[in-house]
């Protein structure tokens, strides 16, 4: 397991909460993470020292500004193998996904092609797609999930036609945790003249990814999940598509000329994508989230969550009164149930004693038909949770009843 006590003193949130009545149990990094201080540092290094807007100015500190978001381009692209003219700065996942959806699907879908997703797709892969749907007259199918709830090869295989033009996907879903095989996903997709597009939200933080390996056509992925900070993440496109997608927002840096008759020349990608200032504290601190955690090391991350996982799991299936959603999560997203208990009192009662964790749909509203519930409390680990996390709330679980019933009486 990794040394926590050690990585919790890169996290000055750990000791602005020292001093708290209760203890400070963070088990929500799957909505976001928290910051390491190399990550605050380096955003406060952009607002101190450079400060300049980037590609515009020709003076010393617009340049260096230019470097440092250069670097970052470099360093996503070689934490995730791909080629940095593949990598378009967005403000997270969502704006990825809309950019495909607004710059490639309307362009190119038209009446009778398909877009696969599944139902435990997060809002911000299947509320895209279904405005290309209503834009273009395309057709959104699922693909059905297994017994257990997991997207499978075979089960693709079931319903891709010639006339499916686009897979969505996410690569670990943000409700059951599950890992989908999206190297087996693309390839099918592409015997059939498909196109993969994986939501990354959930995997980037947790496992190593080649892009290449993978051969997905595009990639969507939000620093604020891996220890960045907000408002900064990454569209990656195989280059041939960028090349043929429209910019889904338009503005200044992202064209070498246009004129009064509306005629527009914009730059090549990724450029042509990034129009308007951009994030650009949050670039700083996106590349110095990658260091850190390629100091630690993702296998090694994948690892301890793995074991953590492991040891929530066996704790919690001797808890009667927990309802586990998914004993076989991949990764370490556990979603639960405290049995008669309505999943935000839970969370709430969770909070009372200072564990944080999210509870209702998750912004993954058409899983519940599948759960059988309206809602569900999810629990979350990253690099800085411990053993300790897992019995706080195992304990907090267990005398929980009391309380909990005070909400009915
Ligand atoms: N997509 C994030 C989550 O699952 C916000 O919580």
């Amino acid at each position: 397991m990794l040394d926590v006590k050690k990585i919790r003193e890169d996290f000055p949130i750990y000791k602005n909460h020292e001093s708290d009545e209760k203890p400070f149990v963070y088990l929500d990094s799957a909505a976001t993470t928290l910051k390491p201080k190399c990550v605050i540092d380096a955003c406060t290094k952009y607002y101190a020292e450079d400060g300049a807007n980037a590609h515009r100015g020709d003076y010393d500190l617009a340049y260096k500004v230019d470097k440092e978001v250069s670097k970052c381009r470099e360093h996503i692209a070689s934490f995730f193998n791909c080629d940095k003219e593949c990598v378009v700065f967005t403000s997270g996942t969502s704006m990825a996904m809309n950019l495909v959806a607004y710059g490639f699907g309307i362009k190119y879908l038209k009446e009778g092609d398909e877009i696969l997703l599944t139902e435990a797709e997060h809002a911000s892969n299947v509320l895209p797609r279904f405005r290309v749907a209503e834009e273009t007259k395309a057709t959104i199918k699922y693909i059905p999930l297994d017994e257990n709830g997991r997207c499978t090869p075979e089960n693709l295989k079931k319903v891709i036609t010639k006339n499916t033009k686009v897979v969505s996907i996410a690569q670990i879903t943000n409700v059951l945790g599950y890992k989908i095989d999206i190297k087996e996903m693309s390839k099918i997709a592409h015997e059939y003249g498909a196109y993969l597009v994986c939501d990354g939200a959930q995997s980037a933080p947790h496992m190593k990814i080649d892009l290449k390996d993978l051969d997905v056509d595009f990639f969507c992925c939000s620093a604020h999940k891996l220890l960045g900070p907000t408002g900064i993440g990454f569209l990656y496109g195989k280059y041939e598509l960028l090349l043929k997608m429209d910019p889904f927002m338009t503005g200044g840096g992202d064209n070498a000329r246009f004129d009064m008759c509306g005629n527009v020349a914009y730059l090549k990608p990724p450029a042509k994508f990034e129009g308007g200032t951009m994030n650009l504290a949050g670039i700083y601190g996106f590349d110095a989230a990658l260091t850190y955690l390629e100091n630690i090391g993702m296998e090694n991350i994948n690892k301890h969550e793995e074991e953590l996982r492991d040891y929530l799991i066996t704790e919690l299936r001797k808890l009667d009164n927990v309802i586990i959603y998914n004993e076989d999560a991949d990764s370490g997203i556990i979603t639960i149930n405290v049995k008669g208990v309505f999943p935000q009192d839970e969370a709430s009662y969770l909070n009372s004693k200072g564990i944080s964790v999210r509870s209702g749909e998750h912004c993954a509203k058409l899983l519940k038909e599948r759960l059988k519930t309206f809602g569900t409390v999810r629990i979350s680990l990253y690099l800085y949770n411990d053993i300790h996390d897992m019995d706080i709330l195992i304990d907090a679980l267990k005398n929980g009843g009391n309380f909990l019933d005070a909400f009915f009486n």
